[in-house]
C-alpha cells in the first residue's frame, strides 16, 4: 500500500479533491494483486451477502464488516493500513478516525447482483460528531452501473456539477459523505458489481439518539438486525450469563 501510494501526485490530488467540493475518483488506485484479492474475497463472501429492497430507494446486497472480520480479515487489515489512514489524511485534510467497532458500515461490501439493483440518490449523512468520509473501492465490475453524483449541492457559491463515473476494480472514490449528492444506477440483467467501501470519521463520538437511528437504517437497508444488533445480543447475554437468573 505505501509503495503504491508512494507515487502519488499528493499536492495536486489534494487540489482537486477541495476543487471539487470534497470528491476526487482515481480509476487506477490499487495495486492489481490487492485488486486480486478483494474480488477473490468479494466470490468467497457471496453465500453471506444480506439482500435488502427498499421500494423506489435501493435493491441490493450487502456484506457488513462483522463478517467480514470473521471470513475476510484481509479487508479490515487494508481498511486499517496506516499508509492509507495517512494518504486519506493529506487528501482531506483532516485528522481521522476508524469508525467505531460496532459501526457495520465501517468497512462492508455491497453487491449488484440481480437486475435492478441499484441505490437511489441520498448523501452517505454522518449521525456522528463530525465529518464521516466515504472511500469507495472497485472490486468487480461486469455491469453498466454508474456512480453518478452532483458536485456542490450544499454549496450557495457554486452552481450543481453532474458526473457519473463507472468504477474500475482497482479504482478509488473519496468524498465527505455530506456533501456529496450521489447514487448507483440499475444493474441490468445478468450483471455483477461488487464495491468496498471504507467509512472513516473526524470524531468516532455519536449521540445515543443517532446511533440508534443509524443502527434501525442499516438493519433495515443494508445488513439485516442480526448484524446489526449482534453486539447489543452479546452484551446482554454477557450480562445474563454472569447473573444466571435469566438463563433458559
Ligand atoms: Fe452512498
Amino acid at each position: 500500500m505505501a509503495e503504491c501510494l508512494g507515487a502519488l501526485d499528493n499536492a495536486s490530488l489534494r487540489t482537486a479533491f477541495a476543487g471539487q467540493g470534497a470528491f476526487l475518483y482515481l480509476d487506477r488506485f490499487l495495486a492489481p494483486e490487492v485488486t486480486a484479492q478483494l474480488v477473490r474475497s468479494a466470490e468467497a463472501l457471496l453465500p453471506e451477502v444480506n439482500r435488502n429492497y427498499l421500494p423506489g430507494h435501493k435493491q441490493g446486497g450487502s456484506v457488513s464488516r462483522h463478517t467480514i472480520d470473521r471470513l475476510a480479515p484481509f479487508i479490515a487489515q487494508l481498511y486499517r493500513s496506516p499508509a492509507l489512514l495517512a494518504w486519506l489524511e493529506q487528501i482531506s485534510g483532516d485528522k481521522l478516525q476508524l469508525s467505531p467497532a460496532d459501526d457495520p458500515h465501517a468497512y462492508a461490501l455491497y453487491y449488484y447482483t440481480r437486475a435492478g439493483d441499484h441505490i437511489g440518490w441520498h448523501y452517505d449523512t454522518s449521525y456522528y460528531d463530525g465529518r464521516r468520509y466515504t472511500v469507495l473501492l472497485g472490486v468487480i465490475d461486469q455491469s453498466s452501473c454508474q456512480l453518478d453524483y452532483e458536485l456542490h449541492t450544499r454549496d450557495p457559491e457554486r452552481p450543481d456539477e453532474p458526473g457519473s463515473v463507472q468504477i474500475a476494480p482497482g479504482g478509488l472514490v473519496l468524498f465527505d459523505g455530506d456533501k456529496l449528492r450521489h447514487r448507483v444506477t440499475p444493474a441490468g440483467a445478468n450483471e455483477m458489481r461488487v464495491s468496498l467501501t471504507f467509512e472513516y470519521v473526524t470524531h468516532a463520538t455519536m449521540r445515543p439518539w443517532w446511533r440508534f437511528i443509524s443502527n434501525m437504517k442499516d438493519a433495515v437497508a443494508y445488513f439485516g438486525f442480526r448484524q446489526v444488533f449482534r453486539q447489543w445480543r452479546q452484551r446482554g447475554s454477557h450480562e445474563r450469563g454472569k447473573g444466571g437468573g435469566l438463563r433458559p
